[in-house]
């Protein structure tokens, strides 16, 4: 096996065993900044009963959705009217204290917000940062990163080809006469992320046991021609000794020819290998 399937192999092995208790927050709508006023729901994804939504926020730690902010269901959580004090961050925390990814979510009070991926975005997908406003979200913006202008994109979407861990950094956007949004962090990971959607998750994993299996289609039979091969020349070795004892020829004599019939096989069993 190539070091790939390998690595296939542990990579299933692990989201096989990791996927049975490993959490996984997301936030609808999809964007790390909204309005005030908007309807925030957080969704614990893959949780069993007992974890709960909590969050940081400059007013206060470790708080928990149904205690001190939010309407719980379940293992969700829902902001039905956003206020500006609620931006922090936000995660999935079990009763046992394991966590899952983070979220920061910004509520904006102004009149620009930057609608940018919540999540990682993983390495090489093309990302569209939407400058939007109340009113409309096809207005010419300005896009800045780390504070450096970028471009104006006349619709006010700014697309990201083929994203590297280059293009991370703290994301804002101006409309003219309307203001500014918050600032943003775009995060780039380099591997399938936890993050990936159940049908996703559950793809790759078709996929990945699709692969294992067609390696061992593939490398059974191989082992079979090569047991094959050895056991017919076996076979006539033990043939040639046979007619060499009724030729009662000396035993060196027999020893010698043995020795020819392993170098045969070695040879055989060589030349198959590089096939
Ligand atoms: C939330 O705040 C607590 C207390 O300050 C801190 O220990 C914890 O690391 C914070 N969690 C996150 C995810 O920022």
């Amino acid at each position: 096996m190539d070091p790939t399937s390998l690595q296939r192999l542990v990579f299933l092995t692990s989201l096989l065993s990791c996927s049975t208790n490993q959490a996984r927050l997301t936030v609808t709508p999809s964007s790390s900044q909204v309005f005030e006023d908007e309807r925030v729901s957080l969704r614990c994804e893959d949780a069993s009963d007992g974890w709960t939504v909590k969050r940081n926020t400059s007013y206060d730690n470790r708080a928990e959705c149904g205690v001190d902010w939010g309407a719980p269901d379940g293992s969700s959580c829902t902001i039905g009217s956003s206020d500006t004090f609620e931006s922090g961050v936000y995660w999935c925390e079990s009763t046992e204290g394991s966590t899952s990814n983070t979220i920061t979510i910004t509520v904006s009070g102004g009149s620009v917000i930057l609608q940018s991926p919540a999540l990682p975005v993983i390495e090489g997908v093309d990302v569209t940062l939407i400058c939007r406003t109340k009113m409309a979200d096809n207005l010419p913006a300005d896009f800045y990163k780390d504070g450096v202008f970028i471009r104006t994109e006349s619709d006010g979407h700014m697309t990201l080809h083929h994203v590297s861990r280059s293009d991370e950094g703290l994301y804002k956007c101006r409309v003219q006469n309307e203001g500014e949004s918050p600032e943003s962090r775009l995060s780039v990971s380099d591997k399938p992320p936890m993050t990936a959607t159940n049908a996703t998750t559950t793809l790759s994993s078709f996929h990945l046991v699709f692969r294992v299996i067609c390696h061992l289609v593939v490398f059974c039979p191989y082992c079979i021609c090569t047991f094959i091969v050895v056991s017919l020349y076996r076979e006539r070795a033990r043939g040639n000794d046979s007619s060499v004892s009724v030729a009662m020829t000396p035993p060196t004599h027999a020893e010698q020819g043995l020795d020819d019939d392993y170098d045969d096989v070695m040879s055989a069993v060589t030349t198959e290998h590089q096939f």
